[in-house]
């Protein structure tokens, strides 16, 4: 080839390069003009809500949230075992972790991800304060959740996930830490429900959250609609 030959079919394949659409992490999501308390960022037909920043803690710890969302009813329908190890992802104060971290004992662990690290030393202070030294504190990065493969029981999501900037990035994280039967527990405000006195970007029905689970590889197991105000949707790996 000559010269000019070379530097026209440089120009093609650098020509190519910009009108081929390229497969990138940005190809899961969409983007728009935000709505109040979303982000303008739309994953499968979902726009995504805000963080709820650290500030908002004591709405976490409220007195009156055991009752209004009988948090000790979710905590059961766990069923931990001494010896789980479970994921709390998104764990803001350490609501759900420093609880379960009792149930799984000595021999088990709670790993409290999220990705504000004041968030962690609220974690941190209550747990050393409660004499529990079986919580690991993991900070994440919007796209990561920093999990070791195959090492969890359980990746519990309590009003969490809908916030997710990067949710599929995340869930592909979760699905490769779960251990052989691990179970992934999304816990979401009822989006059907017009009752549930939520903002509508902080609440989830059962179809979007079935779609998006799906899209990682997961099958809902079974749902618990027992709670006054959420879904417990159970879901395991789709069998290989
Ligand atoms: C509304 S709080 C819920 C906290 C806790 N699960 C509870 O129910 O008390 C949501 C938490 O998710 C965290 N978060 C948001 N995006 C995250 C991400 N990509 N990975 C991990 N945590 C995230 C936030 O920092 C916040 O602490």
């Amino acid at each position: 080839m000559t010269a000019g030959g070379r530097w026209a079919s440089a120009l093609i394949f650098c020509l190519a390069g910009l009108f081929i659409p390229h497969a990138s992490a940005g190809d899961y999501y969409q983007f728009a003009e935000a709505s109040r308390d979303g982000t303008g960022k739309f994953y499968l037909g979902r726009e995504i809500a805000q963080v709820m920043g650290h500030l908002g803690a004591g709405w976490l710890e409220r007195p009156q949230r055991e009752q209004e969302e009988r948090t000790d009813r979710l905590l059961e329908l766990l069923a931990l075992e001494p010896g789980d190890v479970v994921a709390d992802l998104g764990a803001g104060t350490g609501y759900f972790s420093l609880p379960m971290a009792q149930q799984v004992g000595d021999q088990g662990r709670v790993l409290a991800v999220d990705i504000q690290p004041e968030m962690l030393a609220i974690i941190e202070r209550r747990m050393l304060s409660e004499e529990l030294y079986n919580i690991d504190r993991i900070l994440a990065t919007e796209s990561d959740p920093r999990l070791l493969p195959q090492k969890i029981d359980l990746a519990l999501l309590v009003d969490a996930y809908h916030e997710f900037s990067h949710p599929r990035e995340v869930m592909e994280g979760v699905v490769a830490a779960l251990a052989p039967g691990g179970r992934v527990v999304l816990v979401e405000y009822r989006g059907e429900d017009p009752r549930v006195p939520i903002k509508p970007l902080h609440k989830m029905t059962l179809d979007q959250a079935g779609r998006e689970m799906a899209a990682v590889g997961l099958v809902l197991d079974r749902v618990h609609d027992d709670l006054p105000l959420q879904h417990v949707m159970v879901f395991r790996r789709r069998d290989p």
